[in-house]
């Protein structure tokens, strides 16, 4: 099958700045920054980083702040960390194979086998989410098993294309994001068409069945962390009171810095506050559970931030928080629940 879906590969791949000017450090930069981030917003970011750190002797010899500077707005910001300390590891070359490159923070089963087939012409397929799905479709699987990902894998690793398995890797991810998506397909235009026993069946999107998802509440939360004689003031104020602050006629109204600094002064003059503590491992303590519990959550990693201990601070964010710029006393995050 590796021919019809290269042959069409050719003629329609999208063009994209990490697909030129490949080097191994290009290629993982780009891999890292396509975690969990589509491709049209990577491309900006992309270049700007490639500008700045071309090679990766450039990027060892940055410093943290600025490569944070470089990733703000781009999300995760582990990764960003991961990357850097991952820079600091390798000694010389590029690491060329799957047991060092998995030892590296941030690079786990997908990103290994996809920089080894981009950069290293090794015979390896990472499969995401995307691969999977076309790999369920061509096979006629429905139903989300263990032992079905385990054919979908065998089958998408033994139709590789042993000659160009960067190719055959890109190819499948170019066709996963334009003809065979997850909930609308143009298998007319699909190179693997004959092959399909989804489009045979002519529901082709209910391969995999698609789960039920429950929506996921998004929060935005505004934090403000006050340090005082060595103790943390912490408050969490939700957009709400932002909000409501907000619809105050436009002479009247502050900054919202100053208006959440007024809030938060509100609180603690009301007795109303969360807490002042003098060690952050006493946060956790201080909230009575469940209702403050998610806020509790928030603030202890805010504070992990604020304090500039990142390690805790994304140790427990991830997937749930997502962190922005610090400097100020004040600053924003999206809380999930
Ligand atoms: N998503 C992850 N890696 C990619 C790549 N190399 N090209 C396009 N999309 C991707």
């Amino acid at each position: 099958m590796y021919r019809e879906l290269l042959n069409w590969f050719y003629q329609n791949k999208r063009t994209l700045p990490w697909r030129r000017g490949r080097t191994p450090y290009r290629v993982w930069v780009s891999e890292i920054m396509l975690q969990q981030t589509q491709v049209n917003t990577v491309i900006p970011y992309y270049k700007k980083w490639i500008k700045k750190y071309p090679t990766l002797k450039s990027f060892k010899e940055s410093n943290l702040d600025d490569v944070i500077k470089m990733w703000e707005g781009l999300g995760y910001y582990s990764r960003c960390h991961n990357m850097f300390n991952a820079a600091k590891l390798i000694k010389s070359s590029f690491p060329n194979n799957y047991d060092d490159l998995i030892k590296l923070p941030g690079i786990g089963d997908y990103t290994a086998k996809t920089i080894l087939a981009i950069a290293f012409k090794k015979n390896l397929v990472g499969i995401d989410t995307n691969l999977e799905r076309i790999g369920y479709r061509i096979l006629g699987l429905k139903t989300k098993t263990k032992r079905n990902q385990k054919r979908v894998i065998k089958y998408l690793e033994e139709n590789q294309c042993t000659n160009n398995p960067g190719d055959y890797n890109e190819a499948l991810m170019d066709l996963g994001s334009s003809l065979c998506k997850a909930s609308i397909t143009y298998c007319n235009q699909c190179p693997l068409k004959n092959i399909c026993k989804a489009y045979a069946s002519s529901s082709p999107i209910l391969y995999p069945t698609p789960k039920v998802r429950k929506k996921i509440p998004m929060y935005d939360i505004a934090v403000s962390v006050i340090e005082y004689k060595n103790k943390i003031l912490i408050t969490s104020i939700f957009i709400l009171l932002l909000t409501s602050c907000a619809s105050k006629d436009d002479e009247e109204r502050e900054p919202p810095e100053v208006q959440l600094y007024n809030l938060a002064q509100d609180r603690i003059n009301a007795k109303n506050y969360v807490g002042a503590v003098d060690s952050l491992s006493r946060i956790e303590r201080f909230y009575p559970f469940g209702v403050y519990a998610e806020q509790a959550r928030a603030d202890l990693i805010y504070a992990h931030y604020m304090t500039g201990d990142f390690d805790a601070a994304y140790a427990s964010s991830e997937k749930f928080i997502r962190l922005y710029p610090r400097n100020t006393n004040i600053d924003y995050a999206y809380f999930m629940r």
